[in-house]
């Protein structure tokens, strides 16, 4: 009797958690809509794609003669400090290597680059940022843990008079605007995640209702799996992409929303626990990112579905493991986030600020639509 008392508890706690999730995403949307400075031109995304691995070797190797001449006396001296949120995450991981390959090529030391793992902890950052300050780097590369604490962080490097590039996770409009006021060595660079996340939707939406409406109840049902909050990515991610189906006349309902932190393993287990409860009324798998479609992919195998058959999957970065799933049909599709352009943009503004040059305060880049279609052109790009 108290068993049972227990369990049916713990569904209510459970369907509670879920029916919060889809909720809350929405709220968490309408939040966001007003905080939105400009809308991504998705339009003009496709061709003007940054350069990926082809490029980006030749632009290295071309980078790597040029330095010789426009670093004498210059950046082989100079010092820099990368902080990244944590270096167990597939993303960044390709991002910091990168950014170091592209920073020797640049003419800096391989030993002035010195970088350094938050492990997802504030205050670990914060104490690395302390030493960095103290040890006095030239300019400091910042992923910050926690977006919230950019206020603090800024003063912090501001008032030692280093200068610093912020990356990946974007601090707030409000913040930003105090670099502009006091005209501060700070800038930002990233992507806007409202494009990725309109592509997402837009994988999806190119289908046809009448494919992805398995049910064929009129609406699509859809699994959220959410990145870490601490990055807007996640909250973009999640709004535009069901946006881009609404707005293509779609009804949609939400299932599940949960958070799974960017994590492969996290987002196996939230969309194996979906599937658990909601069986065949899964249509669509949403996850902010590929390392939690690799995990969705191996939860919606284990359940015995089959992508592009009776479920649809995607993701985005275009990590290559993701890439090959897209290549054999097994994802729907992802979305490249590419690394190679935000590490040489983030470079570059760092080898701006050394050099004394105005850097802009915000650097952006393009999301790429990718699809089986492309899939094995972006592959051979990215490895
Ligand atoms: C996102 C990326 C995720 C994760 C995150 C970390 O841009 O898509 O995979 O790396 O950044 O903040």
């Amino acid at each position: 009797m108290k068993k049972k008392v227990v369990s049916t508890l713990l569904a209510v706690a459970m369907l509670a958690t879920v029916v919060t999730g889809c909720g809350s995403s929405d709220n968490k949307a309408t939040e966001n809509n007003d905080t939105v400075v400009e809308t991504a031109d998705t339009t003009t995304a496709d061709t003007t794609i940054a350069d990926t691995a082809a490029d980006a070797a030749a632009d290295t190797a071309a980078a790597a003669a040029d330095a010789t001449t426009t670093t004498e006396g210059g950046l082989a001296d100079k010092t820099v400090g990368v902080c990244i949120y944590q270096f167990n995450d597939n993303f960044m991981t390709l991002f910091r290597t990168e950014l170091e390959n592209y920073l020797v090529s640049q003419g800096f030391s391989k030993d002035n680059i010195k970088i350094v793992d938050g492990a997802n902890d504030q205050a670990t950052q914060s104490n690395q940022i302390d030493n960095f300050i103290t040890e006095g780097v030239d300019v400091l590369i910042i992923n910050p843990v926690n977006s919230s604490s950019a206020e603090t962080i800024t003063d912090k490097v501001v008032g030692a008079d280093v200068p610093l590039v912020y990356i990946n996770r974007e601090p707030s409009a409000d913040e930003q605007k105090r670099w502009v006021d006091n005209n501060w060595d700070v800038t930002y660079v990233g992507c806007d995640a409202r494009q990725s996340g309109t592509m997402q939707g837009e994988l999806i939406v190119d289908l046809g209702l009448e494919k992805v409406d398995l049910n064929g109840d009129g609406k699509v049902q859809y699994v959220m799996v959410e990145g870490d909050p601490e990055n807007v990515d996640a909250q973009y991610r999640t709004e535009f992409s069901v946006k881009a189906l609404t707005d293509a006349g779609w009804e949609v309902e939400c299932l599940v929303d949960q958070v799974g932190n960017w994590d492969q393993a996290q987002g196996e287990q939230i969309v194996a626990n979906a599937l658990a409860q909601y069986g065949n009324d899964v249509e669509v798998v949403f996850c902010n990112n590929d390392a939690m479609a690799l995990g969705a992919y191996t939860a919606i195998q284990n359940a015995g579905r089959k992508v592009n058959e009776n479920i649809y999957l995607t993701g985005v970065d275009a990590l290559a493991e993701a890439l090959q799933l897209v290549i054999e049909g097994n994802m729907t599709g992802t979305v490249l986030n590419d690394h190679f352009a935000q590490s040489h943009s983030a470079a570059d503004a760092a080898i701006g600020f050394a050099n004394g040059d105005t850097v802009e305060k915000y650097i952006g880049c393009d999301y790429k639509k990718v699809t089986n279609e492309n899939a094995q052109e972006v592959l051979d790009q990215v490895k």
